[in-house]
């Protein structure tokens, strides 16, 4: 009998599925490097308010998905639901940022959102994230996408569209929310009751509602990138050029607004084609305002997330596992200890030279140990024979071969 189970949304991570992610966080740490990010690790829980703030107080995260809660302190603290604000807290506390300066960070970890858990989404998820903190334009934002693009390509993740808009700066929202209430004000009879609130509140995400009617709705309503100002319109379309010359395929979807509050100018998101509702597997944009309300300093950012639970499932079937194995079997019944100890060395250097090693740690029958070597899918299997020499055999091919120590040595330990 199961006397206790994860919680609702969690879920143990073990197996090919953590080789996945292993492989997966291998990757992206060579292109962050490629591109100079410096690793950035933050608590995983934050004051709430830090995400109030910054993705707005009627973004379904703050107002439905936050794992709120009052520490013993009597201080509202919140686990964290996503990365960029932490990240910004973490540069504005730690006097990071200058400037003029551009400074990149990557993070790697566990995100919280008390979300309905289905396939794709789960209340502790894994997200890989970068931010770039200094320069503003669209050159820096073709950048950033191509960063999110590598990492996919590199894992050999297909079947992926790329989707970019603009959501214009402040001045460019404030018209354009005028104009939008005016269409949804002729047509408010058909807006869900969060909708009608939402019109209220913050407008633009209205564009996040999955309920048809508003759908419908929303599908004529006017865009707000046929609303930017000159500024915005010019750097959409050097992004558009870029992207271009960079050779990475998009598509320009008006109706993508994102839902956090923090964004100007451009957002993007990289979708699948393979994964049914939850098909966003990265998404992220320039969020020119956020270090401004953290510190007063006028420092322009753009970064991006990428949702790693998602990714682990489009990795093709494969053994992620880039280690080779080798189980050692003691030949003599009585003397399990004492063989292993009298090849220690040779052990310890094939650790070394990153095998992953195995042996029982009882006495076993030949026949029990490698009913484990096969469990375990060892590559090699050495048998430690009585007098000195090894027997290994190839476990792919099954081939089998008699050894003396030197030989052994040989082997494994001169380069060729
Ligand atoms: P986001 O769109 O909320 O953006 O999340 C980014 C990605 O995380 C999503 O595209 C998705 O793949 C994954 N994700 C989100 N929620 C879940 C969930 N419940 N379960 C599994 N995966 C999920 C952000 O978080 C921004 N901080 C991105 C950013 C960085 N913008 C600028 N810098």
């Amino acid at each position: 009998m199961i006397k206790y189970k994860a919680v609702r949304g969690t879920r143990d991570i073990f197996g090919e599925l953590a080789n996945k992610f292993e492989f997966l966080e291998k990757a992206a740490k060579q292109v962050f490097k490629s591109f100079g990010f410096e690793e950035m690790r933050t608590p995983i829980f934050e004051t709430g308010e830090i995400f109030t703030r910054s993705l707005g107080e009627n973004s379904d995260i703050v107002s439905k998905e936050m794992y709120l809660f009052k520490d013993k302190g009597d201080r509202l603290l919140s686990l964290r639901p996503e990365g960029t604000a932490p990240v910004v807290r973490a540069c504005v506390e730690n006097n990071l940022l200058q400037s003029g300066i551009d400074k990149k960070f990557f993070y790697i970890g566990q995100m919280f959102r008390y979300d309905r858990p289905q396939a794709g989404r789960y209340r502790q998820f894994h997200q890989i994230g970068a931010e770039f903190f200094g320069a503003k334009n669209p050159f820096i934002d073709s950048e950033i996408i191509s960063v999110a693009m590598k990492i996919i390509e590199k894992i050999n993740v297909k079947e992926t569209k790329l989707f970019i808009n603009s959501v214009g700066c402040n001045n460019c929202r404030t018209k354009y929310s005028e104009i939008l209430s005016e269409y949804l004000h002729k047509n408010s009879d058909i807006l869900c009751e969060t909708c009608v609130e939402r019109k209220n509140k913050n407008i633009l995400r209205i564009f996040d509602c999955k309920i048809e009617n508003c759908k419908n709705l929303l599908k004529n309503a006017p865009k707000i990138l046929d609303f930017v100002c000159d500024d915005c319109k010019k750097d959409f379309e050097l992004l558009q050029k870029y992207l271009t010359v960079q050779k990475i395929e998009f598509e320009v979807d008006k109706s993508l607004v994102r839902g956090l509050d923090y964004y100007t100018g451009m957002v993007f998101e990289i979708k699948t084609t393979k994964l049914g509702s939850q098909d966003a597997i990265a998404a992220g944009g320039r969020y020119d305002n956020l270090v401004r309300e953290f510190s007063g300093e006028d420092i322009p950012a753009v970064g991006f997330a990428i949702g790693e639970d998602r990714i682990a499932e489009l990795l093709e079937e494969r053994n992620f596992c880039d280690k080779k194995s080798v189980f050692f079997v003691t030949t003599d019944a009585n003397k399990n200890a004492e063989q292993i100890l009298a090849n220690y060395d040779i052990i310890q250097m094939l650790r070394e030279k990153n095998f992953s090693v195995f042996y029982n740690g009882e006495s076993k029958s030949i026949k029990s140990q490698m009913r484990t070597a096969n469990h375990l899918q060892a590559e090699l299997v050495i048998f430690i024979e009585e007098n000195g020499s090894f027997s290994i055999k190839n476990m792919t091919s099954g081939e089998q071969k008699i050894v003396t120590k030197e030989e052994f040595l040989k082997e494994f330990f001169v380069e060729s």
